[in-house]
């Protein structure tokens, strides 16, 4: 069992951090590889979020006027500017505010309802797209043609049947239930890289974009993971795909709460307040684009656009991504490694692993093992989560943490019964 902040038997709590390290309540340090799921990007506590947040108490004298404000202008335009030239940007609270709107937006444009999207892929906690997120595998259907199963109790069976789950990486079955639901479908959303890792195979990925196009569906990136983290421009700069609709959360706060949909201003037009009330999205939102929010933001592009910086960032994510997969070799334990610039994740099968199901067959009891015994060892990563870096990882801090993957794994094997 596992929610955000819970897993098995009990969570850890945090006191204190500092650049690539936390501090539980018990005084035990740890490298930290969750980064607050990736948010953190720079590393806890980096100097240029701590100026960045002095700089608009300083010069705006308050955080929040529930007025536009210059910065969010700044910083709006140059997520557009990365992530579609010539669109429209709004900006949320949360990853999950972006998709909500996101939707609702493709909705009203298309005049349609029904939502498909992909077994696995995680869209937040809103009620229109908490289906088939982590369903059981025995009650989702053929593979081939997964059947929508609810996440949450309160999911009902009027939400469901405006749902149609797909199945990741396979073309030919996506592209059969595209086809049967064109007429009935308002958008298709995935996350490009599934569990921000898990790359959408080129031939998948332009497949989708040009049906999505052809059937003129709505195509949503949610790159809440993938956003400044697979590359500056996420996943849409690695395919050079542009979807219709980008949302963006974590990261692109730097730390602090934030959301953004970004994409064709003929869509995101109808936030317009200036419209009739037919065709006008409703939206709103107290702190949205909120001064410190945005400052943060622009600070964290700042240092990730200097040349070389996230070039560092992926060569030392690599470099763990190799020691760990050696060591896992090394001990003859199967494994398939994914992930793209700042983060990865080792499913522990012998497998390709291309979507769900197959992470679903991959060893998550010896992983979710492996992944205490790390935490013991002081390695600290959300069981079964991915691994995140920051520039505040160093070098050493590469090292360190392979020599304690690789005692780790030792201990769990020296402690499983023969
Ligand atoms: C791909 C993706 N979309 C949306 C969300 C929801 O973001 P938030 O937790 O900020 O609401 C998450 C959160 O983990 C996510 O990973």
């Amino acid at each position: 069992m596992a929610g955000i902040k819970f897993f098995d038997p009990y969570p850890v709590f945090m006191k204190r951090a500092h650049g690539s390290r936390v501090w539980d309540v018990d005084g035990n340090e740890y490298v930290d590889y969750l980064m607050s799921y990736g948010a953190l990007i720079l590393g806890h506590g980096a100097m240029a979020v701590r100026e960045s947040i002095e700089s608009v108490m300083g010069s705006l004298g308050t955080t929040v006027f529930g007025t536009p404000t210059e910065g969010e202008v700044e910083y709006g335009t140059a997520l557009r500017d990365i992530y579609h030239p010539g669109g429209s940007v709004r900006f949320t609270n949360s990853g999950l505010e972006a998709t909500t709107l996101a939707v609702r937006l493709a909705r009203a444009h298309t005049r349609k309802r029904r939502i498909a999207k992909f077994e696995g892929h995680y869209h937040g906690a809103v009620d229109r797209l908490l289906f088939s997120y982590s369903p059981d595998v025995a009650k989702a259907g053929d593979p081939e043609s997964p059947v929508p199963i609810a996440d949450s109790a309160d999911v009902d069976k009027g939400l469901l049947s405006d749902s149609v789950a797909l199945p990741f990486n396979d073309w030919e079955a996506t592209e059969r239930i595209l086809m049967r639901n064109a007429k009935e479908l308002a958008c298709v959303i995935l996350e490009p890289f599934e569990e921000g890792v898990i790359p959408g195979e080129r031939r998948f990925m332009n497949n989708l974009r040009k049906l999505t196009r052809d059937l003129e569906i709505p195509l949503i990136f949610d790159e809440v993971k993938t956003g400044f983290r697979v590359r500056l421009g996420g996943a849409t700069e690695f395919y050079s795909i542009v979807p219709d609709i980008a949302c963006l959360g974590k990261i692109i706060g730097g730390g602090l709460p934030i959301g953004a949909v970004v994409g064709e201003a003929n869509i995101l037009v109808r936030l317009d307040p200036r419209r009739n009330q037919g065709t006008r999205v409703f939206h709103s939102g107290t702190f949205n684009g909120n001064p410190l929010s945005v400052s943060v933001g622009m600070a964290t592009i700042s240092a990730l656009s200097k040349p070389g910086e996230f070039d560092l960032l992926r060569r030392r994510t690599e470099r763990l991504k190799r020691g760990i997969s050696a060591a896992l070799d090394e001990r003859g334990i199967p494994h398939r490694m994914a992930g793209e610039g700042g983060m990865f994740n080792a499913y522990l099968t012998s497998e390709p692993v291309r979507n769900y199901r197959d992470i679903k067959r991959s060893d998550l009891r010896l992983r979710h093992f492996l992944d205490l015994e790390l935490i013991t060892n002081g390695v600290y990563l959300k069981p079964e989560n991915r691994y995140c870096l920051s520039l505040a990882h160093s070098d050493d801090d590469v090292s360190l943490t392979k020599e304690r993957f690789a005692q780790s794994i030792d201990n769990v094997i020296a402690s499983a019964p023969s």
